[in-house]
């Protein structure tokens, strides 16, 4: 190359020395030059562009260093084309282009498998890649016997999309698919099912049984229905199937025993007894705390529903009832209801008098203590006035307000109030009166009732006798002596001969 600069330099002759150089020239799309290139090119120097592979050329490659400057590049460079690479039967041609560098991609129709390359690129030279494929129909191989089943029809062959369908002899379950058609890639899809035994074992569920259902053996889709036996509760699904794999799905359910809640019972404590956790048949005895009582039954047994029974007890607190005293009024004190500990103080009424406590206590019992007293009516002894007789008036008891009213016997001259008023107090008002001897009268003797009055003079004796009589009846309450004692008189002597034997 260098040699040929110099030679070019040498025959110009001095005009061209004094020439200017050209730059590095710049040529079209897709080409480049032929040979390396020096950094400065002198007056008149030819430079030849080359197309690109795969480029097609057009127009003259070279220019010429005209004093500084380059002649117009007339080279153009076009792709190259492939055109066609031809038509594959049952197949489709995928052109991405034909030009150099475009791809082509060739696709069998739904049903014809490719047997051949697929892909191309347009080369310089035309298609690379070999000859076309071909497209041929698919066909499928006969499925593989299946053990302990069958399936139809049978060929040696079966064309696309061709079905068979599967059976498993008796007794055997189908896993799988019966059906299996001859797919596009030459294989029947899906797989082949398998013949299987399925037998499920008996659901032995512990405190479980067999409720309805399915009787053994348990062949797939078997369904059983369990429970538990009384006081278990099931913990899971009732109702069991038999699945593929000889397995109950969704799973064997368990039997729990069924517990009681822990019993409460306000204001209540529970007695020895059972312990949680409470199943059937435990017991919780209850006991009020105090002050409180019970309703209801103090011992509780856990049913089978898991409920205690008859039912828990109540406790309410402890009640006295409202304290009647006849004859009495409360004062202040405690109102109903009447709880423990509450106080109730009693008074009689005007003209009765108290036996008892006035002051009772509601005790733990829900009974008043020491307990209620009692109002009697004030009564008024029997009044005695010496050598005097009571005139009708009232009879014993003498309540208030009686009256008794007095004579004096025969002989005897009364002091004070004949007519005397039984008081509140129980004392007989204004206050008894006395019966003094009338002046030149014998004296009556000391012991009334002493047999030495039988030695007194007949007058006195049926007078004495007389008092006597109305004063032994009362001693003794004879009625009869009572009903005698109007007579007076005949009955006397009577009854003192009785006092006198006696
Ligand atoms: C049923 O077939 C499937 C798929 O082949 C397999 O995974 C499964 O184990 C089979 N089941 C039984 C119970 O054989």
């Amino acid at each position: 190359m260098d040699v040929t600069y110099v030679l070019l330099l040498s025959s110009l002759g001095l005009a061209q020395v004094i020439a200017q150089d050209c730059r590095v020239p710049v040529g079209g799309n897709n080409m480049g030059f032929k040979d390396d290139l020096p950094q400065t090119f002198p007056n008149g120097t030819k430079v030849i562009f080359e197309c690109n592979v795969g480029y097609m050329p057009a127009g003259s490659p070279s220019i010429t260093c005209t004093n500084g400057t380059w002649s117009p590049v007339k080279l153009t460079c076009e792709r190259k084309s492939c055109g066609s690479a031809g038509e594959v039967e049952n197949g489709d041609l995928n052109y991405e282009g034909t030009e150099f560098g475009d791809k082509l991609v060739v696709t069998c129709k739904t049903g014809y498998i490719m047997v051949g390359n697929s892909q191309f690129t347009c080369g310089k030279d035309g298609w690379l890649g070999g000859r076309l494929p071909v497209c041929e129909a698919v066909a499928c191989d006969a499925p593989p016997m299946l053990t302990n089943g069958d399936f139809s029809p049978v060929r040696d062959s079966y064309n696309y999309l061709e079905v068979v369908q599967y059976k498993c002899q008796k007794d055997y379950t189908m896993n799988g698919s019966s059906l299996s058609s001859c797919s596009k890639d030459g294989k029947f899809q899906p797989a082949p099912p398998t013949c299987i035994v399925v037998q499920c074992k008996d659901p032995d569920v512990t405190n479980g049984e067999w409720m309805s259902g399915s009787r053994p053996p348990y062949k797939y889709k078997s369904a059983v229905t369990l429970q538990c036996i009384p006081g278990y509760n099931m913990n899971g699904a009732q109702t069991q199937r038999c699945e593929l794999n000889s397995q109950w799905a969704p799973g064997l359910p368990t039997c729990e025993p069924v517990l009681c809640e822990d019993p409460d019972v306000k204001n209540a404590a529970k007695e020895e007894g059972s312990k949680p956790p409470y199943k059937v048949k435990s017991t919780v005895t209850f006991s009020c705390v105090s002050g409180y009582t019970m309703t209801g039954t103090r011992t509780q047994t856990c049913g089978l529903n898991g409920q205690w029974a008859p039912g828990l007890p109540t406790c309410a607190p402890v009640l006295c009832e409202d304290p009647d005293v006849k004859n009495a009024a409360k004062e202040e004190g405690s109102k109903p209801p009447y709880k423990v500990k509450s106080t109730v103080t009693f008074s009689c009424v005007s003209g009765y008098t108290m036996t008892g406590t006035r002051t009772q206590t509601c005790g733990l019992n829900g009974q008043w203590a020491p307990g209620l007293p009692t109002c009697e009516p004030v009564l008024c002894e029997d009044p005695d006035v010496k050598n005097a007789a009571k005139e009708e008036g009232s009879k014993p008891p003498y309540k208030v307000k009686s009256t008794v009213t007095f004579s004096c016997v025969s002989g005897y001259t009364m002091t004070g109030t004949r007519t005397q008023t039984c008081g509140l107090n129980g004392q007989w008002a204004p206050g008894l009166p006395t019966c003094a001897r009338d002046s030149g009268t014998v004296d009556p003797p000391e012991n009334k009732g002493n047999g030495m009055a039988i030695g007194l003079g007949l007058g006195l004796t049926v007078l004495i006798g007389s008092v006597l009589t109305v004063l032994g009846c009362y001693f003794c309450g004879v009625p009869a002596c009572i009903k005698e004692k109007k007579r007076k008189r005949p009955v006397g002597p009577a009854l003192l001969a009785v006092k006198i034997s006696g």
